[in-house]
């Protein structure tokens, strides 16, 4: 099963053109590496409603797997938790757990993370730190799930 993948970068300072974006490709080589097709990238300020925009839009676009960067942590202005999770139907806890408790063991500062994963209509939405190789870490932490998760979530339920 060919999974369509969307990227969103969640960043004020990127986003204003401050520096460059490197979390958004540094996940799409990853997405590439696991075989699948990026079908769309965004690029937003840590605004809720621009991050809830973003997602629905690729899901819209038909990404039966999002991926963010950014936003995750402490400051006043992450808010990517509560974004997505005001808009998903369910959150899916164990993503969460798997990768704090793998980069707990590379950095202490991983317990500031509050990423997770969350069902949002059938898409799968994974919330990744901002730094990218620590976005790229997560995704490997729980990569092994997602074909699997991506499958069931996009199952149509047969009538009995
Ligand atoms: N997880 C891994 N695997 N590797 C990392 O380098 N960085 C941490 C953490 N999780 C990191 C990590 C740091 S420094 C922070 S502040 C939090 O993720 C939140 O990052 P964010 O606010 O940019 O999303």
């Amino acid at each position: 099963m060919q999974i369509q993948c969307g990227i969103i970068t969640i960043s004020d300072r990127a986003s204003r053109g401050e520096y460059e974006d490197l979390g958004g490709p540094a996940l799409k080589q990853a997405a590439a590496g696991h075989g699948w097709q990026v079908a769309g990238e965004a690029l937003v300020p840590d605004e809720k409603s621009a991050i809830q925009r973003a997602v629905r839009e690729q899901i819209n676009q038909g990404c039966a797997l999002v991926l963010t960067t950014g936003g995750t942590g402490v400051a006043l202005r992450d808010v990517t938790p509560e974004a997505v999770l005001e808009i998903a139907d369910r959150e899916i806890p164990g993503f969460g757990e798997a990768m704090r408790m793998r980069s707990l063991a590379i950095t202490p500062n991983a317990i500031l993370s509050r990423g997770l994963a969350a069902v949002v209509g059938r898409t799968l939405v994974i919330c990744l730190p901002g730094k990218p190789s620590g976005a790229v870490e997560c995704l490997g932490f729980v990569v092994g799930a997602v074909p699997h998760c991506v499958k069931v979530l996009q199952q149509v339920p047969t009538s009995c």
